[in-house]
């Protein structure tokens, strides 16, 4: 609900249980940022604004204009004029000056939430959501900027994003855009962040926020394994169950900034946008640049309410297609198996015996195009390599359909391998600095997707392919991060571009992939998880997680991509042991446990693994078939972790009728001479009784307890023998 008094020149945003005040200011119209927290009867709260307390407006007080821009708590803050702090825009005009500062024009409240042209963005009904368009305006520059809110009614978010236009005589640049801020007091807040590397993706940070700026960010031209699109300032007492979070996560694949600055007035400026380094926009008059949006999750409840609310908003507003509430095949992937050293014969042996234990699908990963034997070359080359594929590519599909199953296959269009015929043909195909030797990652380069050539040749390839044989599933890699950026297409005033540019050709690739094969899985991937974000997840209900598929090393990344993503969406396999990235050795059933948290598949010769480990895989099969609509739909709520606790690692999901529940118990290293662990277990349903099954314990006998017991006196679980045990138990509401 999104309602303006007029006398007080006051909006209020309001979800279910959160409301955002936004007041126009003073004679000059500045846009103050008033409140943001849980739920007001009223928004007679325009006192927060302080504007009677000195440096007062400047219609009071001009002679400490100044001032009052260094601590007035903008909705949108310029820079170059007063405010200090970090600001949300620069420009840059045709005569190279800098500064700006916004004053409120306009409003309007719409039903429904618009498209951001050209980017992902969470979506709704009329009936689902309300947006505040409020458009403001610099008259110096002659720049428009048009502050959108969404507020969706059935969640508690509400999302911003922001479009400037160039409504002057003159072009100027856009050197950078954010996408949204709330400036307030700080609570003595706790800063939480995803942090991670290669393989070792979104370990959830938690540190004290100090005085001065404080970022998480990224410039490596995708959001990165190193560190997420993800901000929560959270009070120091904040747990799993209660206390204050302010959150934000960016729709948006490519370079961007998340940042807390705390001022010398115990203020606190909370920004997330594109990062601004190389960033530069032109605007010629009357054009327009949309930046992408930012979810913001307010919630005074603790992780547990935090986690629950990106889950709904992206599985009812952000993840789209065939697969949205549709169980996944149970797929194998040949990587781990066979990495390059693989052919017809090979796959097909692999597809023969999965198909028997009852896997559904084979995916052709890294290796079936070009001259492709190892990394190092063919990039750009996408014909079916048929010395691999004897027999071409169709006469594999057709028979891997005869055995029931489906097909997919891997693709990584956004890169070129210097040793290709594509790079051969099309040297200046690559992003580089002209005269200046590229730096080589995986011995291969960037695309530049800033040329619509390059993005139709890729795009053709591929969809050449895909339309060449009954391929149901791609997995689209990305396996290097941007470096020597510079465009042979874009002119000197537009190198500044390319970065986002770049981004919105993955977007425009993606668009046209899913349009045009709408029955397509798509599964997203960045050399493991570094390209998990939100705008990837708009066009492929799931992404592969992480590169490091042992079990245990799963637990941490796999806590930290659920703390804001759905399990739905986590790409995740049984693989073979040793682990080919830790080299730890644990139990098969340990390993689909912990897999059939995510989407579930396989990721190993299937040939050549143990009998005994063979026989398992038809149970774990089964496990899937019963619990995936659980996992893919309930309510997931994080019990414990090992990452904190160095002992054990417990989730659970629950129906959202509640009557049915299923909790998933990792204990890590065995320890001699304990007792049963006792785990307080959450959102069932106090007045309904269970039955309580551990579904790989025979030595546990199925009981019966009611809900209320459950979540306040707990469960025990008996410490199971053996180092990396874990315990699939399900819980089934009795009459
Ligand atoms: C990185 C991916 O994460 C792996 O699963 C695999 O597809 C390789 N790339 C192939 O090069």
């Amino acid at each position: 609900m999104i309602t303006y008094k007029e006398n007080e020149r006051v909006f209020q945003l309001d979800t279910p249980n959160t409301t955002y005040v936004i007041a126009v200011v003073d004679d000059e119209n500045f846009v103050g940022h008033v409140y943001y927290g849980p739920r007001l009867k009223d928004s007679d709260v325009f006192y927060l604004m302080r504007t009677e307390e000195p440096p007062f407006v400047p219609s009071k007080n001009n002679r400490e204009r100044c001032s009052f821009y260094d601590c007035f708590p903008f909705e949108y803050p310029t820079g170059g004029v007063g405010d200090y702090r970090e600001s949300c825009i620069g420009i840059r005009t045709a005569a190279g000056h800098v500064g700006s500062m916004l004053s409120y024009v306009s409003h309007e409240i719409l039903n429904g939430k618009p498209e951001l042209k050209g980017l992902p963005a969470t979506f709704g009904t009329e009936e689902d959501c309300m947006t505040l368009k409020l458009v403001c305006e610099d008259k110096y520059v002659g720049m428009q900027v048009e502050l959108l809110y969404t507020v969706f009614q059935d969640v508690d978010v509400i999302t911003r994003s922001v479009r400037v236009t160039n409504v002057g005589q003159e072009s100027f640049y856009l050197t950078k855009v954010y996408s949204a801020c709330i400036d307030m007091d700080n609570k003595d807040f706790d800063m939480v962040s995803l942090h991670g590397s290669w393989a070792r993706e979104r370990h959830i940070q938690r540190k004290t926020l100090g005085y001065g700026i404080q970022n998480v960010s990224s410039f490596r031209g995708e959001s990165s394994h190193q560190d997420h699109p993800f901000l929560a300032l959270v009070d120091k007492n904040t747990t799993q169950e209660n206390g204050e979070i302010y959150a934000m996560n960016f729709v948006y694949s490519g370079n961007f900034r998340a940042q807390a600055e705390v001022t010398q007035f115990d203020f606190v400026r909370m920004t997330m946008g594109i990062h601004p380094e190389n960033f530069c926009w032109k605007l010629e008059c009357g054009e327009s640049f949309q930046a992408p949006e930012v979810v913001m999750v307010y919630t005074d409840k603790g992780f547990d309410a935090m986690t629950s609310t990106f889950h709904k908003l992206y599985k009812r507003h952000l993840i789209r297609g065939e697969y949205k509430n549709k169980k996944r095949p149970i797929l194998i992937n040949n990587w781990e198996a066979t990495y390059f050293k693989f052919d017809t014969e090979k796959l097909l042996s692999i597809a023969k015996e999965a198909s028997k234990l009852g896997i559904e699908m084979l995916v052709m990963d890294d290796g079936w195009f070009g001259k492709r034997h190892s990394d190092n070359c063919a990039l750009g080359d996408w014909t079916v390599n048929e010395e691999k594929i004897q027999g071409g590519l169709k006469y594999l599909v057709d028979e891997v359909n005869k055995l029931g199953m489906k097909f997919g296959i891997w693709f990584e269009p956004e890169m070129i391998s210097p040793d290709s015929d594509l790079y051969r043909a099309h040297p200046d195909w690559a992003i580089a600095i002209p005269g200046r030797p590229g730096t080589e990652s995986r011995q291969q380069f960037v695309l530049d997707l800033s040329r619509q050539e390059v993005v139709d040749c890729i795009y053709e390839q591929v969809a050449t392919i895909l339309r060449s044989a009954n391929i149901t599933y791609v997995k689209w890699d990305m396996n290097r991060q941007l470096t020597d950026i510079g465009s042979y297409g874009l002119p000197a005033d537009r190198q500044g571009e390319l970065y986002h540019r770049y981004v919105l050709a993955v977007y425009q690739m993606q668009d046209r992939l899913t349009k045009e094969f709408p029955y397509l899985l798509l599964e997203n991937c960045s050399g493991g998880g570094a390209r998990f974000d939100p705008g990837m997840l708009y066009f492929s209900p799931q992404i592969w997680c992480s590169d490091d598929t042992d079990a245990i090393e799963r637990l941490e990344i796999q806590e930290g991509t659920a703390f804001i993503y759905p399990l739905s969406t986590m790409g995740a396999h049984v693989s073979d042991c040793p682990n080919h990235a830790v080299g730890r050795s644990t139990p098969f059933e340990t390993r689909g446990i912990v897999a059939l948290a995510g989407t579930f598949g396989y990721e190993l010769d299937v040939t050549k693994i143990s009998q005994e480990d063979r026989d398992k895989i038809p149970e774990q099969v089964a496990m899937y078939h019963k619990y995936n609509d659980l996992v893919r739909e309930g309510d997931y709520y994080r019990i414990a972790s090992y990452a904190q606790n160095h002992k054990y690692d417990c989730w659970q999901v629950v129906s959202a009728d509640q009557k049915q529940s299923l909790v998933t118990f990792v204990q890590v290293l065995c320890k001699v001479n304990y007792k049963s662990r006792c785990i307080l277990l959450k959102g069932l349903d106090a007045d309904k009784r269970y039955k309580v099954v551990f579904e790989n314990d025979d030595n546990v006998t199925d009981r019966v307890y009611s809900g209320d017991v459950l979540m306040k006196a707990g469960l025990l679980v008996p410490a199971p023998w053996g180092d990396f045990q874990a315990r699939l138990i399900s819980l089934t509401e009795v009459e």
